[in-house]
């Protein structure tokens, strides 16, 4: 498949940081760094990004199995609006807090540098560069990470680079190929593929030796072409469930369009893969993914929703293609971790083009000395 260049896809720049480069600081050399107390974003009720504070709080101690990581760069994805705001509300009986958030800090997707070890933990030595998706934490100078969920990040990106891959790209990976059961040669419609999970879909798509149509706006077709799609469909001028064309597979990202009108366009034995996004503030995604199992089923056809299961032989798996250059995180924009409630309010808008991320280590480098 053709890799675009890294050039090709940094839509807009908002800081200069280096690639990483591999670590070979000794066992422990950081350690005596760490401070008592570190920045972090926290709230304490739900809302608006406006609920969110930037302050003090104690750095958190390694657990068993934990690492410490000094966050470099983290990313800003849906699920982090999703736990910001509480909804939809279902999601609050499922680990995000009742009345209160559960945790304080948000972040899922991290990028960084291992400063201490937990009782127990073996995979990884502290200076050893990593990235993950921890579920929480990673929008504070330091996190917690269980070291099962981490990754040694690839030499050739940079932090910033790294933090847009864990989510968004474990969640095309298994879109596509566990639930979507990707075949070479299959045909492939990604709707939403400039997105963050899409520009990840489209390549891997690729990779899988798929023929891809890409649906999006006109503004992102030469993005997504850049990134391999063999055709594009803008849906401001075109309704692909409409039209005669039939898929292999479907990898629904964005839109509204139903799961029966979506079925429509499947051909024999095809799958389709759906967003779990739905606009109901109580239920959520349920509703859609109760009628997509039982369409389905009356059909006899796939019909899944895309949910992803974070874990560290995927993201190993994803190392080696952005290590090969096979993938290339796509930036929209990097937002210092003082501006994380903009970052957030631009990916509740649904227009971003690729990953937003956030720089955590050079925040404040115009206000304090830099640590690095
Ligand atoms: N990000 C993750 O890691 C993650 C993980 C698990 C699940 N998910 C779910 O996967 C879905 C996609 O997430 P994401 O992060 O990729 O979303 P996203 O980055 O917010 O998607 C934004 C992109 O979608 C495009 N778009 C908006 N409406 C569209 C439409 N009707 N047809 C085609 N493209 C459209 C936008 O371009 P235009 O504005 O130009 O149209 C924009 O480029 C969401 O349902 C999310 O909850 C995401």
């Amino acid at each position: 498949m053709t890799s675009p260049s890294t050039a090709a896809i940094e839509l807009e720049r908002r800081s200069t940081d280096a690639p990483i480069a591999r670590a070979n600081t000794a066992p422990h050399a950081l350690a005596g760094a760490i401070p008592d107390i570190m920045r972090a974003a926290t709230y304490d009720t739900f809302g608006a990004p406006d609920v969110l504070r930037i302050g003090d709080v104690v750095v958190p101690q390694p657990g068993p199995g934990q690492v410490l990581v000094r966050v470099r760069a983290a990313a800003a994805n849906p699920w982090d609006w999703h736990f910001l705001r509480g909804l939809p509300y279902i999601a609050r009986l499922n680990g995000a807090g009742i009345r209160h958030p559960k945790h304080q800090i948000l972040g899922g997707d991290v990028a960084g540098e291992v400063v201490a070890v937990g009782e127990g933990a073996t995979r990884f030595a502290v200076g050893d560069h990593v990235f993950g998706f921890i579920e929480f934490g990673a929008f504070a100078e330091y996190a917690v990470a269980p070291e099962s969920l981490l990754a040694a990040a690839p030499a050739n990106v940079t932090f910033e680079q790294a933090a847009g891959v864990p989510l968004a790209a474990t969640t095309a990976l298994q879109g596509l190929r566990d639930a979507g059961a990707i075949r070479a040669g299959d045909r492939v419609l990604v709707i939403g593929a400039s997105g963050g999970v899409g520009t990840f879909a489209v390549q891997l798509a690729k990779r899988f030796g798929a023929h891809v149509t890409a649906v999006v706006s006109g503004r992102n077709a030469s993005l997504v072409r850049a990134l391999g799609a063999d055709r594009v469909i803008d849906y401001t001028r075109e309704d692909v469930t409409a039209g005669d064309d039939r898929f292999d597979l479907v990898l629904q990202l964005a839109g509204t369009a139903s799961a029966s009108a979506l079925a429509r366009v499947l051909a024999p034995g095809g799958r389709l893969v759906m967003s779990a996004d739905a606009p109901n503030r109580w239920v959520g995604p349920m509703g859609r993914m109760i009628r997509g199992l039982l369409l389905g089923r009356i059909h006899g056809q796939s019909i899944a929703v895309l949910t992803a299961k974070w874990n560290a032989v995927d993201l190993t798996f994803l190392a080696g293609l952005l290590d090969a250059g096979d993938i290339v995180p796509v930036i929209d924009s990097t937002f210092p971790l003082a501006d994380l409630a903009d970052a957030i309010r631009y990916v509740e808008s649904g227009r971003a083009r690729g990953k937003v991320l956030i720089s955590v280590a050079r925040s404040y480098t115009t206000a304090e000395p830099d640590r690095s």
